[in-house]
């Protein structure tokens, strides 16, 4: 099934999801097939459940936009473990349609998360991957990347939104 993407503004972003505790459950497994499904159509390269609406801590990632199945990353309650070196480079969200901003992060990334079976795994991202896994635990914890930008921009981006919510060209 694919959800729409829920948009800034809505309170589910803003809100820490919760844990998830049960596993290997069909619901759990359909969650992730929904969002796999839901990502793809939006054209994202990485989704969170508060992003359908659904406040749990499971993530997905594909940053081979389905091309290659070695790349689907499912991550349920990931915990970021090492951080290293410094990227920067532009930086965008399905909740946030429209908009992309340069965003500094690091450039190497160690996670921690469960998979749908609930093992835990730990894996490495460099770049775009190291970006995805903060960008998504982010999201996981209540925050989108426009925290990570200036105020003045953050300000800006708020007002054009409200100029988009009035017009009823913001879901
Ligand atoms: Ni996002």
């Amino acid at each position: 099934m694919i959800y729409p993407i829920v948009k800034y503004g809505n309170p589910v972003l803003e809100t820490p999801a919760e844990t998830v505790t049960e596993f290997d459950t069909p619901e759990l497994h359909k969650l992730i097939a929904d969002m796999f499904e839901s990502m793809y159509s939006a054209h994202g390269l990485g989704l969170a459940a508060p992003q359908i609406g659904i406040s749990r801590r499971v993530a997905v990632i594909d940053k081979s936009d389905r091309q290659n199945p070695a790349e689907k990353i499912v991550l349920i309650n990931p915990e970021i473990v090492r951080v290293e070196g410094k990227q920067t480079s532009e930086e965008g969200c399905l909740s946030v349609p429209g908009f992309r901003e340069q965003v500094p992060r690091p450039k190497r990334v160690t996670i921690r998360a469960q998979n749908a079976k609930g093992e835990w795994f730990e894996t490495t991202g460099e770049e775009l991957l190291a970006r995805a896994f903060l960008h998504e635990t982010d999201h996981l914890n209540g925050r989108l990347y426009i925290t990570h930008v200036s105020m003045l921009k953050r300000d800006l981006i708020r007002r054009k939104v409200r100029k988009l919510q009035k017009a009823g060209e913001w879901g």
